[in-house]
C-alpha cells in the first residue's frame, strides 16, 4: 500500500531521505477527490521524477465564506489507489491544524494576476492559494511541480510567485483532459444533476467555438467575448459568470489575440460554478495567418 503520512516531519523525513540518496522528486498538489486530470499530472510527474509525492489537503484559506469548503468532495481511500495504480510513492493528507497552526498569521499574498477572471469574483482566493502552495512547496521541495492547465490562472499565477519569490522548483503545466463527450474533468462535476451534466457541455461546446473562431483569424477580443457569450446564453440553466480574454503570462486584459493569450470562462449550471479555458499561441496564430486568414 501506498505510504500515507499526515504529518509535516515524516513528509520532510521521507523526501530528505530521498533526497540524501540522490533521487529526485516531483510533486503533484491537490484537493482529493482524484480523477483522470489529477491522474494525468501523476503519470507525468512519474515519468520525469525518481519519486513523486501527491498532497491532498482541501485547504481552507482558499475557500469564501459563501463557497462550497464543507460539501467539497473527499474519498481518501480511492484517492489512495488511484495514486498507487499510477506509481506515486508518497500522500501527504495534512489536518488544516498540521498547516495551519495556533496563530497562523503568514500569507502569501499577490496584486497583478490575481486581479481579473476567478480572482474578481473570488477575492480570497489566491492569497490562500499562493500561501497553501508556497507552504506546501517549503514542506515537499520538490524538483518539480505539476499544475493543470484546467485552472490557467492559477498556473500563471504560481509561476509568478515562484519567478518573484525565488523558490527553486521547476513549475510543469499540463494539458485539459475531458470527458468523452468534451466536458473539462473536475472534482465539481460531481455536483451537477443529470439535466445540469448535459446543459454543463455548453461549456466545451463554448470553448471549441472559440477555438475555431481564432484559427480562422479572429483577432478582436471583444467580438470573440460577445460571440461566446451569446453561445453560453443559448443554454437556460447557465449563468455567465465571466468571459475574458488576457494575456497568459500576466492576466492582464487584452484587445486582441496575439502573443501568449489565455481566453477563459466561469459559468453557474445551476449553483455549480464550472470553468473552463483554452490558450492561443503565436504558433497557432502564425499558421491562422500563412493560410490568409
Ligand atoms: O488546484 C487545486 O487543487 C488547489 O488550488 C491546490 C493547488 C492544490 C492548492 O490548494
Amino acid at each position: 500500500m501506498i505510504n500515507v503520512v499526515h504529518t509535516v516531519k515524516e513528509t520532510r523525513d521521507q523526501v530528505n531521505e530521498w533526497k540524501a540518496h540522490g533521487l529526485s522528486v516531483g510533486f503533484v498538489p491537490t484537493m482529493g477527490y482524484l480523477h483522470e486530470g489529477h491522474q494525468s499530472l501523476i503519470k507525468k510527474a512519474v515519468e520525469e521524477n525518481d519519486k513523486v509525492v501527491v498532497s491532498i489537503f482541501v485547504n481552507p484559506m482558499q475557500f469564501g465564506p459563501t463557497e462550497d469548503f464543507e460539501s467539497y468532495p473527499r474519498d481518501l481511500q480511492a484517492d489512495a489507489r488511484l495514486c498507487e495504480e499510477t506509481g506515486a510513492d508518497l500522500i501527504f493528507n495534512p489536518e488544516a491544524e498540521e498547516m495551519y497552526t495556533d496563530g497562523f498569521c503568514s500569507f502569501v499574498d499577490m496584486s497583478g494576476p490575481t486581479k481579473e477572471l476567478c480572482g474578481k469574483s473570488r477575492p480570497i482566493h489566491f492569497r490562500g492559494v499562493c500561501t497553501v502552495v508556497s507552504k506546501l512547496f517549503n514542506i515537499v521541495t520538490p524538483d518539480r511541480a505539476y499544475f493543470g492547465q484546467k485552472d490557467a490562472q492559477q498556473l500563471s499565477v504560481i509561476r509568478r510567485m515562484v519567478r518573484d519569490l525565488n523558490i527553486p522548483v521547476e513549475i510543469v503545466g499540463c494539458p485539459i483532459v475531458r470527458e468523452k463527450d468534451g466536458l473539462a474533468k473536475s472534482s465539481r462535476n460531481t455536483y451537477l444533476n443529470e439535466e445540469e451534466r448535459k446543459a454543463a457541455l455548453i461549456l466545451s461546446k463554448t470553448i471549441f467555438m472559440g477555438q475555431e473562431l481564432v484559427n480562422n483569424g479572429m483577432t478582436d477580443a471583444k467580438a470573440l467575448i460577445n460571440a461566446m457569450k451569446e453561445n453560453i446564453l443559448t443554454e437556460p440553466l447557465a449563468k455567465i459568470d465571466y468571459v475574458e480574454v488576457v494575456d497568459f503570462d500576466d492576466i492582464s486584459i487584452k484587445d486582441t489575440i496575439e502573443g501568449n493569450t489565455l481566453v477563459a470562462m466561469a459559468v453557474y449550471i445551476g449553483k455549480t460554478r464550472l470553468i473552463d479555458n483554452f490558450i492561443v499561441t503565436d504558433k497557432q496564430l502564425d499558421t491562422a495567418n500563412k493560410h490568409g486568414l
